[in-house]
């Protein structure tokens, strides 16, 4: 359990998830550092919570990483509480995603995760306790059509998160993973951005998947009311708060369903399931 006033640093901080934790840990006593590029949303909410401190940063850019983490290192209070929440998804079967987008989702999404959790980790080291929240999806246990090349970053978060939660448990460091489902923010808005027009570049023979996954996806979506972001942010703020977090937290729409299949089936069952579901054979 970290208690306020300890600081804490919030990646993807202007918007969604991001900007409602930060706020809530503000709310709660604790110093929050607040990281994302649009400086003017991280002004606001500092405006509104005087114990938020904005950082901008592009964490698609290893060189304003290393600068940010820079900058952290040389804090004289030590941050207790990293959650790593920035990220994005672009859409598409894998087959029509460039190498170049999938790089710049993975700078964003997995490696900058690392690179600040490192520079972190030897603050946390010298204190003996600290909390790191990762925020994955339920898309870090199986992947939607047309979104792998987005799950395969989240199933690398996943995995770094495992090592991790073993590394510094004797530490007293706990790691804990977050998996929402389908939350209201900018996610999809940004997600169609990233893509652009996928079905102006991609085959024929890839047409009918498009379609099948975009019905049944409206269908899956028009039987279920939205959540918003505080349903996680409430999450994460009870993972910091608890005395003995659980490793990994999964909660909003979908999450049950899908995540429950994945987990009751085996692989070849949850294959057949998931063609079934969006009508794929
Ligand atoms: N919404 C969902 O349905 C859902 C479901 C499962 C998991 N998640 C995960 O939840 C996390 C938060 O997403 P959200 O739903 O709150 O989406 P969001 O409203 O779009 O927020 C994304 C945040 O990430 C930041 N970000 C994106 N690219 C960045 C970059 N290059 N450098 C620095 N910051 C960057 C954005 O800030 P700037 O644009 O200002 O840089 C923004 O603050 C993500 O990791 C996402 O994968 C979301």
């Amino acid at each position: 359990m970290i208690t306020p006033p300890a600081t804490a640093l919030v990646t993807g901080a202007s918007s969604g998830i991001g900007s409602e934790t930060a706020a809530g840990l503000a709310l709660a006593g604790y110093t929050v550092l607040a990281a994302a590029r649009r400086i003017e949303r991280l002004n606001a909410l500092a405006a509104r919570h005087p114990q938020i401190i904005p950082h901008q940063v592009d964490l698609s850019r290893p060189g304003e990483v290393e600068a940010f983490c820079r900058a952290i290192a040389e804090r004289p209070e030590p941050v207790e509480v990293l959650v790593n929440n920035a990220g994005y998804s672009t859409r598409g079967v894998v087959e029509d995603v460039s190498l170049d987008d999938i790089r710049r989702l993975f700078e964003v999404n997995f490696f900058a995760l690392i690179r600040v959790t490192q520079a972190c980790l030897p603050g946390m080291r010298r204190l003996r306790r600290g909390i790191i929240v990762n925020v994955s999806s339920i898309v870090g246990k199986f992947p939607f059509p047309g979104s792998g090349v987005y799950a395969a970053s989240k199933y690398a978060v996943e995995g770094i998160s495992d090592a991790l939660r073993i590394e510094l448990a004797p530490l007293g460091i706990r790691v804990v993973t977050i998996r929402p489902g389908a939350i209201a923010t900018e996610f999809n808005e940004t997600a169609t951005r990233m893509t652009g027009d996928v079905m102006a570049r991609t085959a024929d023979e890839y047409k009918p998947f498009y379609a099948a996954a975009r019905m049944a996806m409206d269908k899956i979506f028009a039987a279920r009311k939205r959540t918003g972001p505080e349903l996680i942010a409430t999450l994460i703020l009870k993972a910091v708060a608890a005395e003995n977090p659980q490793a990994a937290y999964t909660a909003g729409p979908l999450s049950g369903e899908f995540i429950g299949k994945r987990t009751q089936l085996d692989d070849d069952a949850f294959l057949q399931f998931m063609l079934d579901r969006f009508g794929l054979i």
